[in-house]
């Protein structure tokens, strides 16, 4: 006589453990999970990771990397394009001509500098201040991604073509997405003109103001807690 048991549920194959699916969702579109630096829990880590980055051509390039400026607690995250001259030399985003005017944006919106974050999507200047190649995004994105998990903030503001294509959608154009507000992980994000395309284009001012008033509104309805 056989002596296996009978089975009561023959439908029910045994439980078999599945490799563990992964789970990161990152907030940057397209950083995969092994990009996005899970391992550093903390900013200081972070920022040790990005200077000695080599990742790409930049960083052979320019004199430093500028990490970012402000509050590592802030509400409020900007993100920029990359740096220039002025900041390659200094080591801090947004000090040049474009960063000055938006000192003058930001202070007219009732925020002072140092009680936002202010950062780029590359941290290392392209040479000639030119635009960042989509390689060199990739390959700095997973840090910008990293920095949103590590700040945290609730509200994050595009500031001009690269950091809207690369944060809220890679076809956006600046005319039919600034000024709209997106919710993401629960963070609020919109785009704004670049302050550098202000000091070139004199129409931009008007709806730049717009957008920074409804950021400012926002800004300070949720530090009411409405
Ligand atoms: N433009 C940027 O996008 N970032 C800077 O830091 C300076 C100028």
């Amino acid at each position: 006589m056989s002596k296996e048991q009978p089975t009561l549920f023959p439908e029910l194959v045994p439980f078999q453990a599945q490799p563990p699916e992964e789970s990161y969702v990152s907030f940057v579109p397209g950083v995969k999970p092994e990009e996005a630096f899970l391992e550093i829990d903390t900013l200081d880590e972070l920022i040790g990771r990005m200077v000695e980055c080599k990742r790409c051509g930049l960083r052979a390039g320019c004199r430093q990397v500028v990490v970012a400026d402000g509050d590592p607690e802030a509400d409020l995250m900007l993100v920029g394009e990359g740096p220039g001259q002025d900041e390659d030399e200094q080591g801090l985003p947004f000090v040049g001509r474009a960063g000055q005017l938006l000192d003058r944006i930001l202070q007219a919106a009732s925020l002072r500098r140092d009680e936002v974050y202010i950062t780029n999507v590359v941290k290392c200047r392209p040479p000639g201040n030119r635009l960042p190649n989509p390689g060199e995004v990739a390959a700095c994105r997973g840090y910008l991604d990293a920095q949103i998990r590590l700040i945290k903030p609730k509200i994050l503001v595009c500031l001009g073509l690269l950091a809207t294509r690369t944060i809220i959608d890679e076809q956006a154009a600046m005319g039919r997405t600034r000024g709209k507000w997106f919710t993401r992980q629960g963070i609020s994000i919109i785009a704004t003109y670049h302050p550098a395309a202000l000091l070139r284009r004199q129409e931009y001012k008007r709806p730049t103001w717009e957008d920074f008033k409804s950021i400012r509104d926002r800004y300070q309805n949720l530090r009411r807690g409405e």
